[in-house]
């Protein structure tokens, strides 16, 4: 299949492009395009084929539901079954941004999208482009993240293109995308709201508007918990390379990392590292990003960080760590995932 690559600028729309993206998706066809938070790879979500041929493109399990996206909030009601007081809160007061919340689905939204449960996430994006592709599309867009299945969602048309192009209709490039971690999903179709994802809405944010909120803390960093989300039991945010997150509090054992490294490059392996101070590579490995020294700043370059050190042909990758804000919980989440467990204390132990 032929891509088309259009570009349209964030700051100055093109309702031209937009209406061109939009008809792709109203008539069948798969389009990715930017979010605040990753790239979306989008099918009309009232079109079952459409929406089978997302799970194709992306070697997407089936069981794992997908996100529909709206441009405006009176699209709501046809998607989903009810309104909970809650979710009109969360909707009035966070809409639009990186936050999806999942009630019980309207008859129009199909099983393909909601992988057969009786429930549908919904989520208002506030990236301009998003919001220009959807509503010129006319119809609510159902969208995961724009990569291969296991791969780390894409933060960059780039990394697009790497996994989509021949497989989709249309890669709208709007440039960088700003969260880097995809949405919060809040689950506000039981008894008490549930963060099943983490992500730029914390719990703490939510808590003052709808009260009490499960999940979305320590508990859900690591990995062994039984997933809630049916899309994170898999295999995830991986890059080619193995990844070990270094913990540390303080105090950066570096004399252990060197000593690491140099023995991976006894062994013939390429490393990297990816750093939250910027005080250039003092590591010596062979791959150093820098990724920045706020959680929101690296969020905003894990996965672009993850697929750069692939593209170095990087074959381990040491990311230490430090951070302690409400915000570094979702960090944690993907970078964890990323590393498949691999996790290590590297505060230095004086004396
Ligand atoms: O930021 C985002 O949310 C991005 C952009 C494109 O909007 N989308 C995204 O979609 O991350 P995806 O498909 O990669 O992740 C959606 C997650 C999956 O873990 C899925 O299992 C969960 O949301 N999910 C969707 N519908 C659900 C439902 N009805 N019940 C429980 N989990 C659901
Ligand atoms: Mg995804």
């Amino acid at each position: 299949m032929k891509t088309k690559y259009i570009k349209i600028d964030p700051e100055n729309i093109d309702m031209a492009l937009a209406d061109e993206a939009g008809k792709v998706i109203r008539d069948g066809g798969l389009v990715a395009f930017p979010t605040e938070t990753v790239y979306g790879l989008g099918a009309n979500a009232f079109d079952d084929e459409a929406v089978e041929k997302i799970f194709k493109a992306k070697g997407r399990p089936n069981d794992n539901p997908l996100i529909v996206h709206i441009a405006d909030v009176k699209e709501v009601s046809n998607i989903v079954a009810e309104i909970p007081k809650k979710a009109q809160i969360v909707m009035e007061n966070f809409w639009p941004g990186p936050i999806s919340i999942i009630v019980k689905k309207s008859e129009k939204i199909g099983d393909s999208v909601s992988a057969g449960l009786k429930t549908v996430a919904v989520r208002m994006p506030s990236n301009s482009v998003a919001r220009a592709v959807i509503r010129a599309a006319g119809v609510p867009v159902a969208a995961p993240s724009a990569n291969t299945s296991g791969k780390p969602s894409p933060t960059s048309p780039a990394h697009v293109s790497e996994d989509m192009t021949g497989k989709i209709d249309m890669i709208v490039d709007g440039g960088r995308c700003e969260v880097g971690l995809e949405s919060t999903v809040l689950d506000l179709s039981g008894k008490e709201p549930v963060i099943l994802r983490p992500g730029k809405i914390s719990a703490a944010m939510l808590e003052p508007y709808i009260g009490k909120v499960k999940g979305g803390s320590e508990e859900q960093i690591r990995d062994d918990i039984v997933p809630k989300c049916p899309g994170m039991k898999y295999k995830h945010y991986a890059p080619k390379a193995s990844v070990y997150v270094l913990e540390y509090k303080k105090n950066f054992d570096l004399k252990r990392l060197q000593k690491l490294i140099s023995e991976q490059k006894k062994e013939g392996k390429r490393t990297g590292v990816l750093s939250c101070v910027n005080e250039g590579n003092i590591y010596t490995s062979d791959v150093y990003i820098y990724g920045g020294d706020t959680s929101e700043e690296y969020a905003e370059n894990l996965f672009y960080s993850l697929r750069s050190f692939d593209e170095n042909g990087a074959d381990v990758i040491f990311c230490p760590i430090c951070f302690s804000d409400d915000f570094a919980f979702a960090l944690r989440n993907r970078l964890y995932k990323s590393a498949a467990g691999n996790v290590l204390d590297f505060e230095k132990n004086e004396g």
